[in-house]
């Protein structure tokens, strides 16, 4: 389906606030989204109820809400265009949660794959975890999302949204759009240092602002095979060139491909190669975030108007939806 159907797109995309952010997430979302700021009309917002399933710590629970907003900022959202705000801000949201939950069997939720993933590791799930993907439709269709960048792992939550949309709907009446996830498959995956996919909990992740010293020590840990230093390589099965892949201009990527398939070239150079390329790709962003960890006011006026905007979207999709569902205000 084309993602840039004629008719009022609404970019919609959720950020996550449980950990510092990695270059997995810069390559399956952060970039997308940064991009399609510039397009349409969008709304991203940082996850902190998302995040509140596992981040069960109020410092740690604001310090990573400040520094996702901080991370975007850097790497070139611009708040003039597009709305950057706090979940928590448009509390309205839980109330259109609380009515989807009246919509989803619970037979849809037993198959989410996060909440699966936990109980096959022996893991008691807490109910925020088993409804992450309702409060995750709330997300997108309070705010008439019809477009939602994610990556490649959040097809599931998508198309649970969109069922989510279409039994409303049918029950109330015409209301939500129907909205289609924009996944970039070529840069879904990123390996992580052991090789598995980029992730927080598999304690693989490089971060995008890490320092030198951190950045070359995380590097130094990426699983290689035993190649002897002078044998040939296979580039397409190395996860030190599968992240050179990422930064390396084409024409850098071809050579180092001829390095590794000659011989005489190890995997102690390919590292010292990303190391310098990550460094420098991430070097203005790196500057810009030292620049707003210095202004957090700005940071905060940012979070404040983005959540002002939403709040009068999400205000005037409610009161329909109220309409729609006879639920009442007897209020005001
Ligand atoms: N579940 C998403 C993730 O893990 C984050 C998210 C929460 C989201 N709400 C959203 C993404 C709404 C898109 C739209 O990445």
């Amino acid at each position: 389906m084309a993602p840039f159907a004629p008719g009022k797109t609404v970019v919609v995309s959720g950020i996550q606030s449980s950990g510092a952010l990695h270059i997995g997430n810069y390559f399956g979302a952060i970039r997308q989204h940064i991009a399609l700021q510039h397009a349409h009309p969008s709304y991203y917002f940082i996850v902190n109820y998302h995040a509140m399933t596992t981040v069960q710590d109020a410092a740690q629970l604001h310090a990573h809400t400040l520094d996702a907003a901080v991370t975007y900022l850097a790497l070139g959202f611009d708040p003039d265009r597009s709305n950057l705000f706090v979940q928590s801000d448009v509390p309205l949201l839980n109330e259109l949660t609380w009515i989807f939950f009246c919509l989803t069997p619970v037979s849809h939720l037993e198959k989410g794959v996060a909440y699966k993933d936990k109980v096959v590791q022996g893991l008691s799930p807490n109910c925020g975890l088993f409804n992450y993907p309702v409060l995750q439709a709330a997300d997108i269709l309070i705010y008439g999302g019809t477009l939602v960048p994610v990556g490649a792992d959040q097809r599931q939550h998508i198309e649970m949204t969109r069922d989510i949309a279409q039994r409303f709907n049918n029950r109330f009446g015409e209301h939500f759009p129907i909205p289609s996830a924009y996944i970039l498959d070529s840069v879904a995956t990123v390996p992580g240092i052991d090789g598995r996919k980029m992730s927080k909990s598999y304690n693989n992740a490089i971060g995008i602002f890490e320092e030198k010293a951190a950045l070359t020590r995380r590097v130094k840990r990426i699983k290689t095979d035993s190649t002897p230093l002078e044998a040939p390589k296979k580039p397409d099965k190395d996860n030190v060139f599968a992240l050179i892949k990422l930064f390396a201009t084409p024409e850098k990527q071809a050579e180092l491909r001829e390095a590794y398939l000659a011989g005489g070239y190890g995997y102690g150079h390919a590292k010292a190669e990303l190391i310098a390329m990550m460094l420098d790709y991430f070097g203005p962003a790196r500057e810009r975030r030292r620049e707003l960890l210095k202004d957090m006011d700005y940071v905060h006026d940012v979070l404040r108007q983005g959540a002002r905007n939403a709040r009068v979207v999400a205000d005037a999709c409610m009161e329909r939806v109220r309409k729609l569902t006879g639920l009442m205000t007897t209020y005001g």
